[in-house]
This record gives C-alpha cells, structure tokens and sequence, in this order.
C-alpha cells in the first residue's frame, strides 16, 4: 500500500487533494486539528481508504508523538507523498498586527512544513523516493498588503522548497510549491467575490479540486524531473 499525508486535509482545498489521491490509489492520512466532523466526513467520502490523524502542525512534540504512532501501527509501511497544506489567515496591516497573530501564520505554515517534513524525510531517502508538495499562495510570490505575516510563511514556504529540493533530489525525492490565487473555500468564505473577480483574467475564483489535480500531478511518477518548483495555479492573475 501506498501512503499519502495531507496536512489540513480536512476541508477545503485539502479535502479536495485527500479525495483525488484516494482515486489514485493512496491510502491517504488525514491530518486536522479540531474539526473532527469535517474530517470525518471526508474520511466517509473516500470510503475509509485512509485514516484520520489529528495534530497541530505548529507542535513539534504533537506532531512527533503522531507520526511516531503512526509508525508503530504500520511498520513495514513509509510515507511516500507530504502535501503541507495546513495554514490560516489573520489578516491586518502590520502597524496594527498583534505580536500573537505574526507568531501563529508563521508557526503554523512555516514551521509547520518543518514539523512534518523532517521527521519523514529519512525513510524517503531510505526507499529512494518521495513527494513533497508544500502549499504556498500568491502572496507568497508578490506581497499582499495587509498580509505581511501571511506573505512572508509563504515566502519563506517556497524558499525551503527550493533549497530542500537540491538537498533530496539525488535520492528521488521531489519538492514543490503551489501557489493558488483566489480558491472558493471557508478561507475565501468572508471575501468580496464579485469585485475580487474583476483582478482576475479568468473572472472567476478557482475550485479546490483544479489545485488537488495539479498536487496530484506533481506527485506522480511522470513528474519525477520537476522539483524546486513553484507553480501558479491563479486564472492568469499573477503575472
Ligand atoms: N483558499 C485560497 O484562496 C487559498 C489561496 C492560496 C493559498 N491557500 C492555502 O491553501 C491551504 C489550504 O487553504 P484552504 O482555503 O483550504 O483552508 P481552509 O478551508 O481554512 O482549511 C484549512 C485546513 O487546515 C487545517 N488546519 C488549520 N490549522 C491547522 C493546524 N495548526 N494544524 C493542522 N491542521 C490545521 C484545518 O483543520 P480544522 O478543520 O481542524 O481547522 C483545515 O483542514 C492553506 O495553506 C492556504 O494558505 C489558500
């Protein structure tokens, strides 16, 4: 069996990523921190072809104690595929952020990818190959006014991809970045659609299920030469 981690796999754009690895095959491991209904429907709606593994992203220690068990409950098996999906907005101009909201996007997003990734790193090199596919953003890429602490997580998100990815690839490990623009989930829930739309050539928000077939692209066999990439996923938007 082939395993597949989904960092806030839970709802929205990693939902969509859980149910498109599950058709390819994955037995995918679906990671929240406190919406267990949600996660649990999404774990119905693959027919169980997975599990539910709750931890914070942002705990070191939780999130050892996890994939520690996780082990143990499956010792001839590895983690071939990360998607580092888990992140969170708090949005403000930096003169008025507090202090607590600048530590917990970087915490959660930039940490986070640390958190996961390190610990499973070994058994990839062990077995010659592994997917990394790290969730950045458009703000990552440009700086979006009002999300500095947001634009620099996912800043930081792409350079580790870039500079991981020179320190595996020799051992079959790929590591990417996707960077969605504007993807009609409970994140996006609270935005302005209709005068966001305009900025976007497409005219349209995107879906979670067009991010989740270029994650599962990316995790493929066939995209075996692509890494340390970043690749936009925005309607034309970023230019
Ligand atoms: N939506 C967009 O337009 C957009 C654009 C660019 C980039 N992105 C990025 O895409 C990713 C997914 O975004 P989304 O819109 O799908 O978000 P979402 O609908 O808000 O879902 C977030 C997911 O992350 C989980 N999560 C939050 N904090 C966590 C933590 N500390 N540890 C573990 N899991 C955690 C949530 O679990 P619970 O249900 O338990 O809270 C949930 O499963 C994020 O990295 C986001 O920055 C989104």
């Amino acid at each position: 069996m082939k395993y597949a981690l989904v960092t806030g796999g839970s709802r929205g754009i990693g939902r969509a990523i859980t149910v498109r690895l599950a058709q390819e095959g994955y037995q995918v491991i679906i990671n929240y921190t406190s919406n267990q209904a949600e996660a649990e429907k999404t774990l119905a709606s693959i027919n169980g072809q997975g599990e539910l593994l709750p931890f914070d992203v942002s705990d070191y220690q939780q999130v050892r104690q996890a994939l520690d068990d996780w082990q143990q409950r499956h010792p001839d098996d590895y983690i071939e595929v990360i998607v580092n999906n888990a992140g969170i907005r708090r949005d403000n101009v930096l003169a008025l952020m507090p202090k607590d909201d600048w530590h917990r996007v970087l915490d959660i997003t930039l940490s986070g990818f640390f958190n996961v990734t390190q610990p499973l790193l070994p058994a990839m090199q062990m077995h010659k190959f592994g997917r990394i596919v790290n969730m950045a953003s458009v703000s990552g890429l440009k700086g979006l006014p009002g999300q500095t602490n947001y634009s620099a997580a996912k800043g930081g998100v792409i350079a580790a991809t870039k500079a991981l990815a020179q320190e595996v690839a020799r051992r079959g490990i790929t590591v990417n970045a996707v960077a969605p623009g504007f993807i009609k989930t409970d994140m996006t829930e609270g935005l302005d659609e209709a005068s966001l739309k305009k900025l976007i050539p497409a005219n349209r928000f995107g879906t979670p299920e067009e991010v989740a077939d270029l994650v599962a692209f990316l995790v493929s066999p066939q995209a075996g030469y692509i890494t340390g990439n970043v690749i936009s996923i925005n309607g034309g938007m970023y230019t």
